[in-house]
């Protein structure tokens, strides 16, 4: 038996990797187990960082086939795929790496392998020759992410039905693409192949896109995506898939009942969310309890009904992000260590990588209504903005919710060009309590996209300058 450790981690997505290096950094003898070949789970080797390098290289050839032109540059961009998704495994490849070294230079020992629970305070690991080991340890933190949700009946091989792993990989343009679900997955990869050239459906079972962003938000993009090319099916639901001779014929009913119809399409991405990953790690065995949506239940401190086993990150309550899992995964080292660890889970960003950027923080107005808080809303279109205008990126604004009575900033929403960077200043003003009166009467420099969000908080008193 080897050990025995302070702290095993199974699985090494930005959860557990970050988790074991906070916990080394904290003087505990830590292991880290992981079934995949490369480290950095889910996000860096078919989520997050594949999915934002093709999201970029797809802009950069929209850009250089439509806006160059304009500023007076003059190219005729040609697709090479090939070499585009070779871009991208080289990107995660550096990502992957990465991980590896940080893991040998804090000194935690990583076991290639299934974990499995055997009982608190031990683990056991099945290498993939089959080989088995038990290794002993204090604590055990469970992160093992999430999987890809299915549709009964759409069995996806990755070829034609694909979830987000096989669309990450397409090895041709589908002329074609259907996608279902209008949420985070299903908007920035039908992003991706619509710039390459695809024709793009979305077919979305509910009355909007991404639900759970702020409405006005979801419905400004909606709008965009259509001008950009993209359709969408809202309301209605996929029914069946079948192969035929010239594709796929995908069978849609209104989500509500009534006629069915068809579509045709080359591939169907299937994005309608991902459920927690425990498979096989023996949690009834040690009675670890699972919610209605089979998430590990945990409690403040991130611990599970059972001593000395805790979990984070997509299996877990809460938004499945990869930030929200590293800093679950540091809060839980440093609890370990006998430190204050914790989480704010109200000040968690979001972002979806499209085009524009769409960014939110906090409450969002549809929450507010519900809950009936008294707020206030400044709003200040990318219109409106210098940096914006010169640059050619004026789709979009900034939105900032305050508190009506203390001016306290409640949610911060975003739709424009690097909102995803524009964001990390709301999530620092909120976490120090900040009001709207703080973010405005900062200095913000000139001229920047960041003027638009001091101009939005400066319009919650109704005084912004350029409007
Ligand atoms: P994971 O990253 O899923 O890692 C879990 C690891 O555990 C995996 O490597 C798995 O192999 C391993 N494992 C599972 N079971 C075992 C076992 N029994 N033994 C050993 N190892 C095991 N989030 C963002 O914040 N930003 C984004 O831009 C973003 N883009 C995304 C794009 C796509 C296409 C997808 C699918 C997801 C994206 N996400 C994004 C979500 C993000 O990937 C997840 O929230 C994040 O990876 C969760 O981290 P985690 O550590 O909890 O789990
Ligand atoms: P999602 O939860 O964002 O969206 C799924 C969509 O599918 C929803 O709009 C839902 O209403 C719809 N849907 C569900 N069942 C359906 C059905 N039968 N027919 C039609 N529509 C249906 O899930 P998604 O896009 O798969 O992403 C999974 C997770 O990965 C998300 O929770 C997200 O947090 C994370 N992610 C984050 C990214 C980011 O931070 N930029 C990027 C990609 C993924």
């Amino acid at each position: 038996m080897a050990g025995p450790y302070d702290l095993i981690v199974i699985g090494s997505g930005p959860g557990g990797y970050v988790c074991a290096i906070r916990a080394a950094q904290l003087g505990l003898k830590t292991a880290i187990v992981e079934k995949r070949a490369t480290h950095g789970g889910t996000c860096l080797n078919v989520g997050c960082i594949p999915s934002k390098a093709l999201l970029h290289a797809s802009e950069l050839y929209e850009e250089a086939g439509h806006s160059f032109a304009r500023m007076g540059i003059k190219v005729s961009p040609e697709l090479d795929l090939s070499r585009m998704l070779a871009f991208k495994d080289e990107g995660v490849k550096g990502n992957v790496d990465g991980v590896a070294f940080l893991l040998k230079k804090n000194k935690i020992d990583p076991y290639h392998g299934t974990g499995r629970i055997a009982a608190p305070g031990k683990v056991e690991v099945t290498a993939p020759g089959g080989e088995r080991q038990v290794l002993e340890t204090r604590s055990i933190v469970i992160a093992t992410g999430s999987d890809v949700a299915r549709l009964p009946g759409i069995e996806i091989d990755e070829t034609e039905i694909v979830s987000s792993t096989g669309a990450l990989s397409l090895p041709n343009v589908p002329e074609r693409l259907l996608v279902v679900g209008a949420g985070v997955i299903g908007l920035e990869l039908g992003s991706v192949w619509r710039r390459l050239g695809s024709s793009v459906t979305v077919v979305e079972y509910l009355d909007r896109i991404l639900p759970g962003m702020d409405g006005d938000v979801a419905k400004s993009l909606e709008r965009l995506f259509i001008k950009q090319g993209l359709s969408f099916r809202l309301g209605t639901k996929v029914v069946s898939v079948a192969r035929t001779d010239g594709g796929l014929d995908v069978t849609l009913e209104p989500a509500n009942g009534g006629a069915q119809d068809h579509i045709e399409a080359d591939v169907v991405l299937v994005a309608i969310g991902r459920v927690p990953y425990t498979d096989g790690l023996g949690l009834d065995d040690v009675g670890v309890l699972r919610d209605q949506r089979k998430r590990v239940v945990v409690n403040g401190q991130f611990e599970t009904n059972v001593t000395g086993i805790y979990a984070i990150g997509d299996v877990i309550a809460g938004p499945m992000l990869a930030h929200k899992a590293e800093d679950e995964g540091i809060a839980v080292a440093e609890i370990l260590a006998g430190q204050a660890g914790h989480v704010n889970h109200d000040v968690i960003p979001n972002v979806i990588y499209t085009t524009p950027e769409v960014a939110s923080v906090g409450k969002t107005e549809e929450e507010l209504k519900a809950k009936g808080v008294d707020y206030t809303v400044g709003k200040f279109p990318f219109l409106a903005n210098g940096r914006a205008k010169v640059n050619r990126t004026t789709d979009g604004f900034v939105k900032v919710l305050a508190d009506a009575a203390t001016d306290r900033i409640l949610g911060v929403h975003i739709i424009g060009a690097n909102a995803s960077e524009l964001i990390a200043e709301a999530a620092v003003i909120m976490e120090f309590g900040g009001s709207a009166e703080d973010l405005a009467r900062t200095c913000h420099a000139h001229p920047t996209l960041s003027e638009a969000v001091k101009e939005a908080a400066l319009a919650v008193a109704k005084r912004a300058i350029h409007m």
